[in-house]
């Protein structure tokens, strides 16, 4: 098993916080990430796919597909976006970096996953010190 890694980068805005509580839970749980009015990070995400090296090409996967998929399914949506208002597939859902890389996942998944390649891990930081990764098991 060999695993490839592209890195993704895109700026959003966001407020968290849950709309069923007050804003004085809301700062209690999620401090200033829960001001009123958002806030911006430059998140770098890293998507990586594990597979077999196709014995032709001697890749997992091109990436330049790997990069055209997640262009076009999560890039283009999100970069200069507000996370709670913009993005469709984010409606509804706390835009914290956990959500954040599960809705990720659930929009490249199918594209990328063949029989001989499959989606390993999204990464996710949003600030120097904090990151996210997941791997698609509950
Ligand atoms: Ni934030």
């Amino acid at each position: 098993m060999v695993y490839i890694t592209r890195r993704f980068n895109f700026s959003a805005s966001h407020r968290v916080y849950n709309p069923s509580l007050s804003d004085e839970e809301n700062f209690k749980i999620y401090g200033k990430c829960s001001n009123p009015n958002g806030h911006g990070h430059n998140y770098i995400m890293d998507v990586t796919v594990a597979g077999e090296v196709d014995s032709k090409t001697g890749f997992v996967m091109d990436l330049s597909e790997l990069k055209g998929i997640v262009t076009s399914s999560i890039i283009k949506k999100v970069d200069h976006r507000n996370l709670n208002t913009d993005v469709d597939f984010m409606n509804g859902v706390l835009p914290s970096t956990e959500n954040i890389a599960i809705k990720f996942w659930e929009q490249i998944e199918k594209k990328i996953n063949t029989d001989k390649r499959k989606l390993h891990s999204i990464k996710i930081q949003e600030t120097v010190n904090n990151s996210v990764e997941y791997n698609g098991k509950k």
